[in-house]
């Protein structure tokens, strides 16, 4: 992915002409980019030469992203950075319902009403990632659940990268340390047989304070590591491997995954107990089947769950 910044980057001094052929643009439409750029925070000098970019600070946006990606990936065609929105999910249903592309991301420093599953409050201090994918897959409504598991794994992987042990806790938390360090939500429209469009949702924390109330509960990579992290560099090993599960998905569905969906999953074999607003199991948690399902061994029998909110309990 060719972008502005990558071309500021690697010139000395260049003129708009060629900055607007290198990419295809018109003069104006440089001009614009520039004076975009500059509102984001970047140091670009300019003489009679040209521009010339001078990096003396790392910054998070769209353009930092599209630079580092360098691939054009189908889950993350269209990225769109904000300072401040409510929540990225009621942003991007917005846009898909105005017909927006599968792979438009929104992307934001902080939400002012950021939400997890059951309607849970977010805290999306700046520091984050916080962010929506737009997608449209093949599947049944009832497949959607499989899609945020594969998300899970696909934020698993990313956290392998940092040499951390991170677990999955069913359906698609990933915890650190037995605290929670990311969450993922799906929203979706969709008639009897097929799925419209899905919002997926995801909420990691990064280098944002955690409020003095999730102290106990949640962590935050810079916690765990002890130094600040680059999300930029983040997010794109997280595109990069959700981008790979995903075509696999599609072809293959989730049975290839299953083996490392449950070895990675907290609480597996142990006494759980599942709450879903009509039922409480109380069981051994056994991992997942090839539907999704989480099975359970109860006292008299074998349970399969679609959806709950998950606690381990004492025999
Ligand atoms: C959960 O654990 O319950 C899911 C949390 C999902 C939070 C993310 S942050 C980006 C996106 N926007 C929201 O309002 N929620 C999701």
């Amino acid at each position: 992915m060719t972008n502005i910044i990558k071309i500021l980057e690697s010139s000395n001094h260049i003129c708009v002409n060629e900055i607007g052929n290198m990419l295809g643009i018109s003069k104006v439409a440089v001009c614009k980019q520039i004076k975009n750029l500059k509102q984001l925070g970047y140091n670009i000098d300019s003489c009679t030469k040209g521009y010339k970019l001078i990096q003396d600070k790392k910054l998070f946006n769209e353009f930092e992203i599209e630079s580092k990606l360098n691939k054009n990936l189908n889950v993350c065609k269209i990225i769109k950075y904000y300072k401040e929105l409510p929540s990225t999910q009621t942003t991007v249903k917005m846009l898909a319902q105005k017909g927006f592309d599968e792979g438009t991301v929104v992307i934001v420093e902080k939400q002012t009403s950021g939400y997890g599953r059951i309607k849970r409050v977010w805290s999306s201090n700046p520091g984050g990632l916080w962010f929506s994918i737009l997608l449209k897959p093949f599947l049944v409504p009832e497949e959607s659940t499989k899609l945020a598991l594969m998300l899970s794994i696909a934020l698993k992987q990313t956290f392998d990268l940092y040499n951390i042990d991170s677990k999955i806790k069913w359906p698609n938390d990933i915890f650190i340390k037995n605290k929670k360090i990311a969450g993922i939500i799906i929203e979706m429209s969709a008639e009897q047989d097929i799925i419209n469009w899905i919002v997926a949702g995801i909420g990691i924390n990064i280098n944002n304070e955690l409020p003095k109330e999730l102290k106990d509960i949640a962590t935050s990579l810079k916690e765990i590591i002890s130094k600040e992290i680059d999300r930029t560099e983040f997010i794109c090993k997280f595109f990069i491997n959700f981008e790979k599960l995903y075509t696999s998905f599609k072809e293959k569905g989730l049975k290839p995954f299953l083996k490392e969906y449950n070895a990675n999953l907290l609480y597996k074999n142990k006494h759980v107990t599942i709450s879903n607003g009509h039922n409480t199991i109380t069981g051994i948690n056994l991992g997942i089947d090839e539907n999704g399902m989480l099975i359970v061994k109860t006292k008299n029998n074998i349970e399969k769950i679609i959806s709950g909110t998950l606690r381990k309990t004492q025999k």
